[in-house]
């Protein structure tokens, strides 16, 4: 039977080292992570794993590697420009610095190269970022954040390219026929914007904007608009959609790290919570972007699968349950007010007092 890296870390580490690098093991697989053995010329004779997000790297493990007998296990990260961003705890940012992988001059990334490292910038970085040798539990929690914040660049990168993908396939739900325009209002419609108690007094926000399949009834209604969403093409195609309300602004980035520069008196998001995992996350933003007396209008598939598949992608979505994300919504501060179906959707109205 083919030997699993589980059983090489009980072999050669012991202690407080075997137990982090078993539940670190353990993180990754729960994630959904692979583990694939690299057997080239180079590493044959170590024991050297590939931790891989579908056919993307995540990080590399090698345990008891014979040309460092000082090193029981060792880590390397991946490239990944989540790498630069701040957002991360202070306890991860000095956990993270201590593990930074100067160059060693192995020839592979040719010197090494200036890098932001969550917002400081080092020298000579290796290609690969972090390097983190005889990991112990205090090491855990980085190693988590390293690998969510590339998991998570790889699932962007996958909802990007279908999205993108979509718009070069020449979708665009604001030019379907009114008979499709009629079947998609089943996952929102017009109770779903009446409860936006929209007036021109009144600035917007969309998660998820799509091509601007709502946002083209809401703009006229409101004061300012503002739709986000993380597919360059898409956003493209919702600024043609929209060019005619002088009052829209259309932004691409990923919600959860974008940096508004302002507050809005409604939000809404309809079709998108699925592409999101940390929903918690996501539904503590929308409370904090929410001026007081404003209202989050959320449209939650009832779809449960796990993968959107299409012709020519499949990507992995995060079915939505609405009591959870009802939770959430009370826990961030807003008040529910109102809970209802449609044929393919729950909606949830709560508002900020
Ligand atoms: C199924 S479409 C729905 C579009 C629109 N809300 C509608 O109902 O027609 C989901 C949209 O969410 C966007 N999206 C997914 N994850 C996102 C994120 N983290 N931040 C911003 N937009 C995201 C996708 O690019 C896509 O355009």
């Amino acid at each position: 039977m083919k030997e699993q890296i589980e059983n090489y870390i009980d072999k050669n580490l012991s202690g407080e080292m075997k137990r982090t690098a078993l539940a670190f093991v353990d993180y990754l697989k729960k994630n959904g992570l692979t583990f694939y053995r690299d057997t080239c010329d180079c590493w044959k004779e170590k024991i050297y794993y590939w931790v891989k997000f579908g056919e993307e790297c995540v990080c590399f493990i090698a345990i008891k590697d014979p040309d460092e007998p000082e090193n029981f296990w060792t880590v390397w990260s991946d490239e990944c420009a989540a790498y630069e961003s701040e957002t991360v705890g202070d306890d991860v940012k000095v956990v993270g610095w201590s593990h930074v992988d100067f160059c060693g001059n192995c020839g592979s990334c040719g010197g090494g190269r200036e890098k932001v490292i969550f917002g400081r910038r080092f020298p000579g970085v290796c290609g690969c970022t972090f390097r983190i040798d005889n990991a112990v539990e205090t090491d855990l929690p980085f190693l988590k954040e390293m690998a969510d914040l590339r998991i998570k660049e790889l699932m962007n990168n996958n909802v990007i390219e279908h999205y993108d993908r979509l718009i070069d396939e020449n979708n665009d739900p604001v030019r379907d026929s009114q008979p499709l325009r009629e079947y998609m209002d089943k996952w929102d419609g017009q109770e779903f914007i009446d409860e936006m108690e929209l007036d021109k007094a009144k600035s917007v926000l969309e998660v998820g904007v799509g091509t601007g399949r709502l946002a083209v009834r809401v703009a006229p209604l409101c004061g300012k608009f503002c739709g986000i969403d993380i597919s360059p093409k898409t956003v493209e195609k919702a600024k043609e959609n929209l060019a005619v309300y002088k009052n829209a602004t259309l932004v691409c980035g990923d919600f959860l790290n974008f940096r508004f520069d302002r507050s809005f008196d409604v939000i809404y998001s309809s079709l998108t919570f699925m592409h999101i995992k940390d929903k918690r996350g996501a539904v503590n933003k929308i409370a904090r972007l929410l001026n007081y007396g404003g209202r989050f209008i959320l449209s939650l598939d009832k779809n449960k699968s796990e993968f959107i598949d299409t012709d020519t992608s499949r990507i992995k979505i995060y079915p939505d349950d609405p009591d959870t994300l009802e939770e959430y919504i009370k826990a961030a501060g807003l008040t529910a007010l109102r809970r209802y179906e449609t044929e393919h959707a729950f909606i949830i109205v709560s508002a900020k007092h």
